[in-house]
């Protein structure tokens, strides 16, 4: 049976991805644009969701600018946690499922090993307050509900951190990357690929199978942004990669704090959907292919 997809999101990295693999699978996606539909306006967003009556709902629009997130934490908190909540309650017991996507941010990153589903999250900016509040919106009105956790997402679309390394590199300055704080990159066409294998999946499960709940999506293999800068010249430049120079986070004042090391752990992921993602340096070389094919890294 076709899937019907209804996404709030069309211009995101992850949203993007969707739309471009959705062809791939058994599924019939509508994805909506902040035109369409924004997120700043929560009875909306719930009313289209009747409107269009779908099988699986993917929320890929996102309050995603984490800094300027410090200064206006009521918008935040609107399009991170209100608009989700009022979808996944019009979603309810009988509606659609639905997909949602959180962070690690969520996590202070004082752990010291990676994060399972069970820690307690305990956020340190606004960002990160607002997509645990989001995620529990979500989990607490719709028992249909999957919420993915994942972090430093990278594709070859939007502003991302490959795309950034890229064009210091090409502008020829000295790059200076933090080497103090670790994670895991993801690539946005990995999560889409999960969600779009495991549709038919989702649509069909009943409340209460453990494929709904909170769970952790990252490639794998954990690096600090000094590692990943290295990782994505070696793939783009070759034996033109810049130096790269180790810098501290104290080095770099930012207006929200970041988890040293917010690493999430997806074992969860791989025990229930028996899916394993790939390593990061796999999911990167892609990336930098396509980049390559559209003119933007050589
Ligand atoms: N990016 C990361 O490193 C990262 C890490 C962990 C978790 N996540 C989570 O993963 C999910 C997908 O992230 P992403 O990287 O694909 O995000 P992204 O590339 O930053 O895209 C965010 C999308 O949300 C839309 N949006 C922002 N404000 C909106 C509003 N008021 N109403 C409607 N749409 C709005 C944007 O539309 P416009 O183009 O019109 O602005 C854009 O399409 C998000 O839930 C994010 O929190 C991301």
């Amino acid at each position: 049976m076709t899937v019907r997809i209804l996404q709030f999101g069309t211009t995101g990295q992850v949203a993007r991805e969707m739309i471009r693999q959705a062809p791939a699978h058994d599924v019939a996606l509508t994805a909506l644009s902040r035109e369409d539909c924004d997120f700043e306006d929560p009875e909306k967003a719930a009313r289209l969701v009747n409107h269009h009556h779908p099988d699986l709902v993917v929320i890929a629009a996102a309050y995603t600018a984490v800094d300027k997130a410090e200064e206006e934490p009521e918008r935040v908190y609107e399009i991170n946690a209100e608009t989700p909540g009022a979808i996944a309650g019009v979603c309810g017991l009988n509606g659609p499922a639905i997909v949602h996507f959180s962070t690690d941010y969520v996590f202070d990153g004082d752990k010291g090993f990676p994060y399972v589903e069970e820690d307690r999250p305990h956020p340190i900016n606004v960002y990160g307050e607002m997509k645990l509040s989001g995620e529990n919106n979500v989990l607490s009105a719709c028992p249909r509900a999957l919420v993915l956790r994942t972090s430093w997402v990278v594709s070859s679309h939007g502003r991302n951190f490959v795309k950034t390394m890229l064009r210091l590199a090409g502008e020829g300055n000295p790059i200076r990357v933090v080497d103090d704080q670790f994670g895991r990159p993801t690539a946005a066409a990995d999560l889409a690929g999960f969600v779009l294998s495991q549709a038919s999946r989702l649509a069909a499960a009943k409340a209460g199978d453990p494929v709904f709940g909170l769970f952790h999506f990252a490639n794998d293999g954990e690096t600090s942004w000094k590692g990943f800068a290295e990782g994505i010249f070696a793939e783009a430049l070759g034996e033109r990669a810049p130096k790269v120079e180790a810098i501290a986070t104290a080095d770099r004042p930012a207006p929200a704090r970041r988890p040293l090391r917010g690493t999430l752990d997806t074992g969860k992921l791989e025990r229930v959907f028996g899916v394993t993602p790939r390593p990061w340096r796999a999911a990167l070389a892609e990336i930098v292919a396509d980049l390559k094919t559209e003119g933007a890294a050589a």
